[in-house]
Order: C-alpha cells, then structure tokens, then sequence
C-alpha cells in the first residue's frame, strides 16, 4: 500500500502541566491545569499532515503498556498506516514531561524509552512503504544512525527527505545534511549544530549559510516562533523572511511540528523547490502553526483542513 508521508520517529505520551511560569531549579510550583495527550515529534508531525489530508505511514516503537496501546487507537482514529510500528516488551512508551507558562512558553523533559529501541532492521523492513512515498519526514528523538539509515533509504529510492533536527543533540551528526532535501530546524536547534548564535532575524539569514557548508543538500528552513522564519534553496541566491500572524499563544508545544508535517504535506502535491513555491509552502506552514498555538496541546490543536480559515484554504489551491 502506497502513501504520501513517511515519517519515521518518535511516539511520546505528553504529560502537561499548565503554570503561571516556568519554575526555577528546586522550586515547587502549583499548576492550574492538567492535560494528558498524544505527542513525540515524530508522531506530530504525522498526525498533523494526516489532519490535512495527506496519507500518512509511522515507523516507530512503543512500549507493550497501557500508552502504548493508546497510541496505537490513537494512530488507528487518525488513519495512519502503522503496518511498521513495533511494539517493545522490555522499554516502555516515551514520556514527556511539559511545562507551559501563561504566555504559551514550554519547557520540555523526554525519556524516550521504546523509542531507544527503533532499529536500523526495522527501517530496512520499511523499505517497501518508505520507497513508494512522496516525501519521508525524521526527526531526532530516536536514535541518529537509524534516523541516517531511513534518510539514506529513501534517497537511494529517489524519495524527498524532510529533517527536522530536534532535539539537536551536540553530538550532531553532520551526515545526516547529506541526505536531507530540507532541513528544518528552530533557532536553538540551529545554534547547537552551526555554533552560531541567533538573536535577531540578520543572525538567522547568516545561520542559512552555515547549514550548506555542513552539507545540507538542497533548502534550510530556520523556524523563529511568532517572528516566522527564514529560508534558502541551495540553488538560489536570495533568502526569504516569511513573518506570522500575531496572535496571543495558549500552548506554543508542537507548533513546530504542526509547520513541518503541514510543509511535508504541501510537498505531496508538487515539489518545484524555487523560492516562489517555497515561499507558499512556507506561509501555509506558519499559518497552520499559528492555528496550533491558540489551542491547548499538541495534535489536539492540529487543525483538519476544513476547520481552516477560508483564507488559509485559499492558498493551498496556489500550491
Ligand atoms: O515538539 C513537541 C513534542 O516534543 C511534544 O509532543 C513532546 O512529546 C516532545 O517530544
Ligand atoms: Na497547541
């Protein structure tokens, strides 16, 4: 069975605590709310381009325990193709621990668990999906060298590739540009695999240039939060800033997930990567994101195409 997005990555349950503001080392907070949801940014970014429309497939690992099982209904009422989830009986399903502030701000602890256990011989037992999609989408909340072993696949296959290096760890590893066709990352994830500091919007053009040194192959999309984000094609001279709607953030968590999986979504339906078409992809992305941030939680904040705004629907017919 043939579908559009592959993404092969992270499945976590979100634990989330609503604060006041993020608590400092040692303190004790009270929380005004709690909510309990269905993240890890692999899986966001799938249910976020199936939310739209697209076909999706997951390939990944949860633990054989109760979030697991969840999981796995949860995948089934988005209609995700899960013939390459696994099931692991000796780690249980990674876990999330999520602070959001009053302004929407998050703090995030991951233990990955099952997700540790993904391995280079389930990504080859993928080979039949992952070659047959328009576009395969990793992040880094599984282990690098599987993660390097499902882009090299798909490129051996001719297939788009999308990384979205996050967490980026500081033993980043540089091949992984290699294989990548945009890389996509936010500025703190830019900052640790470029050693650039970015503080203002001139920084984040700057940042552009230091991913094709690095070997990315073809465009860097460096997402800036409400300031948008910046881009480049490899093949074109200039770079773009793309702004985003102003609005008052409930639960920023996600929202960079909800831009990738809604930009690998676009791709789907034509991939001319020049900066007319980019820009497009870019605006949607940031709009569906900004969508997500008014709502608590992560893929329950996702929007489904027709919840879009006339507007927003309109520019998807340019793609
Ligand atoms: O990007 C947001 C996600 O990061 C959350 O859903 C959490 O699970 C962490 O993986
Ligand atoms: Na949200």
């Amino acid at each position: 069975m043939a579908v559009d997005v592959v993404v092969v990555g992270s499945c976590m349950t979100d634990l989330i605590s609503y604060v006041p503001r993020l608590p400092k080392p040692g303190e004790t907070l009270h929380g005004n709310a709690f909510k309990m949801g269905f993240g890890g940014k692999g899986a966001n970014q799938c249910v976020a381009a199936a939310k739209l429309g697209a076909s999706v497939a997951m390939v990944g690992k949860v633990g054989d325990d109760v979030f697991g099982h969840n999981y796995m209904k949860n995948f089934e009422q988005h209609q995700v193709n899960c013939d390459n989830m696994h099931m692991s009986s000796t780690s249980s399903t990674g876990m999330a621990s999520i602070s959001v502030a009053e302004d929407g701000a998050n703090s995030i602890v991951i233990v990955a668990g099952a997700n540790l256990e993904l391995t280079e011989d389930d990504i080859m037992k993928a080979e039949p999906i992952i070659s047959n999609c328009k576009v395969l989408i990793c992040q880094l909340e599984i282990n690098q060298q599987v993660t390097l072993a499902a882009l090299k696949l798909a490129k051996k296959h001719g297939v788009f590739t999308i990384l979205n290096p996050a967490p980026a760890p500081s033993t980043f590893n540089t091949e992984l540009l290699k294989y990548t066709d945009i890389v996509c990352p936010n500025e703190t994830e830019s900052e640790i695999i470029t050693s650039h500091p970015i503080t203002n919007i001139d920084d984040a053009i700057e940042s552009l240039h230091h991913f094709f040194e690095l070997g990315c192959l073809g465009t860097v999309i460096i997402t800036l939060g409400a300031k948008g984000c910046v881009f480049r094609c490899k093949s074109e001279e200039n770079h773009l800033h793309v702004g985003c709607t102003q609005v008052s953030a409930t639960d920023t968590t996600g929202a960079g997930d909800a831009f990738v999986g809604t930009l690998a979504y676009c791709l789907t339906r034509g991939i001319p990567l020049t900066v007319e078409h980019l820009s497009i992809l870019v605006r949607i992305s940031c709009d569906v994101a900004t969508v997500s941030v008014q709502k608590k939680g992560t893929q329950d904040s996702y929007p489904c195409f027709d919840e879009l705004s006339l507007d927003i629907q309109e520019n998807f017919k340019l793609l």
